[in-house]
């Protein structure tokens, strides 16, 4: 994290928000407030570098002095790694790059704010993924204090963000011009939340990745196989754990080298913490992805039977992996099928009321809209469907792209 130690003050700020990269010497964009002018230095936040303005145009028009209004195109004396999103600003008033913050939110969204689930945050022409790493607390009308566990439409609360990029900000107080933002579904694109950063949190210091000597493709290559990760998603009693089960024998008598991670039994250990609110089932679908990523990385083929009912979290798990690497397969029961065969007596137990949370009952299950494999399981047995993912692979080997 940079954060200038002396913060401009509103009137004296200029912040320039890059829209375009036009050539390596020039940007299109907007000036947020303040001005530019023909000669000043200038910083590139994130990333330090700085360059002298050499021409200003807006409109047609060249101008030696431009102020906030119309879209901007701004050349440097020298080249510049700009990037859409990234900030100009004066050498000596540089606002702070982080990619975790404190902020207020004020919740729009239909569905309830849940921590964990990833969203896009959206500040001047900046998009970037983002989750809310802590909800520390819901602000009542006098703007006290409450915990909480979540936010509904309209309520507010204090929450810290983690951004999977640095962006550059100031805090609101500072300059509300660059310390506003909006959050967005990742999959709808509505808009859910309106922000604005109270303050940079560090990130915790010292972690780097460490680079290994050995890596993927190595280890997949003394398993003669090509790591993935068989992602299988439907309701509870589908048949999933049936289908990944036959599936992991018939890798294995390939002489393959298959894991099988499976919904009930981690939730025997690792996830063992978490029961079946949305935000756990969050919470359990991002912990199996990154499992499942650090299986792949060992030269694994992973097959995950998980729920996994929302949209969202298993579009998270496929953005963890190489394109082609995970391959969503819905294993398409119908609730009716699933509550006759019932071999664990839940969904006895959810339509007496005695649990709560079930999905398909109160709570939702997303279907994929367009899985890379549907089973359905009405024409199919669990061989056949196990059957129908090797050919998948089989395909994918002969005709990777
Ligand atoms: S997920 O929604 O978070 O992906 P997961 O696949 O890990 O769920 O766990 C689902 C299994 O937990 C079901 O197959 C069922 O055996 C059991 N279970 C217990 N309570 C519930 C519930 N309320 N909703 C769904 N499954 C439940």
């Amino acid at each position: 994290m940079t954060a200038d130690a002396a913060h401009p003050n509103q009137a004296a700020c200029t912040r320039f928000s890059i829209a375009r990269v036009v050539t390596n010497n020039c940007v299109e964009g907007d000036l947020l407030c303040g001005s530019l002018v023909v000669g000043a230095e200038v910083s590139l936040v994130p990333g330090g570098r700085q360059a002298r303005i050499t021409a200003l145009q807006a409109a047609g028009a060249t101008l030696s002095r431009a102020e906030p209004g119309s879209l901007l195109r701004v050349t440097f004396s020298t080249e510049l790694p700009a990037s859409v999103g990234a900030l100009l600003a004066p050498a000596q008033q540089r606002p702070i790059a982080a990619d975790q913050f404190q902020a207020e939110l004020h919740w729009l969204g239909i569905l309830p704010l849940l921590p964990g689930r990833n969203y896009v945050l959206q500040a001047a022409h900046r998009r970037v993924i983002a989750h809310i790493s802590k909800l520390k607390c819901r602000l009542g009308i006098e703007s006290e204090q409450i915990a909480a566990t979540h936010l509904l439409q309209t309520e507010s609360g204090l929450c810290n963000l983690a951004l999977r990029q640095e962006i550059a900000f100031d805090p609101y107080t500072v300059n509300p011009a660059t310390g506003v933002f909006t959050l967005h579904d990742s999959t709808s694109g509505e808009r859910v939340a309106t922000g604005k950063i109270l303050h940079a949190l560090r990130r915790a210091s010292n972690v780097h990745w460490q680079a290994t000597a050995v890596d993927k493709a190595r280890r997949a290559a003394i398993k003669q196989q090509t790591p993935r990760v068989i992602w299988l998603t439907g309701l509870s009693a589908s048949g999933k754990s049936t289908i990944a089960n036959r599936l992991e024998q018939k890798l294995v008598s390939r002489s393959l080298h298959p894991y099988l991670l499976d919904g009930d039994n981690v939730r025997h250990g690792l996830n063992r913490d978490l029961g079946f609110t949305d935000a756990d089932r969050v919470e359990n679908i991002r912990r199996v992805a990154e499992t499942a990523k650090l299986m792949l990385d060992a030269g694994l083929i992973v097959i995950t039977s998980f729920i996994s009912p929302f949209k969202a979290e298993r579009e998270m798990a496929r953005a963890l992996f190489e394109p082609g690497e995970f391959i969503e397969v819905y294993v398409d029961t119908h609730l009716d099928v699933c509550e006759q065969r019932d071999p664990k007596g839940l969904y006895k137990k959810a339509r007496a009321g005695e649990i709560s949370n079930f999905t398909g009952f109160d709570s939702p299950y997303e279907a994929p809209e367009a899985p890379d494999i549907h089973l359905d399981t009405s024409q199919l047995s669990a061989d056949q469907a196990a059957d129908r993912i090797l050919a998948y692979l089989d395909d994918l080997a002969r005709d990777p792209a």
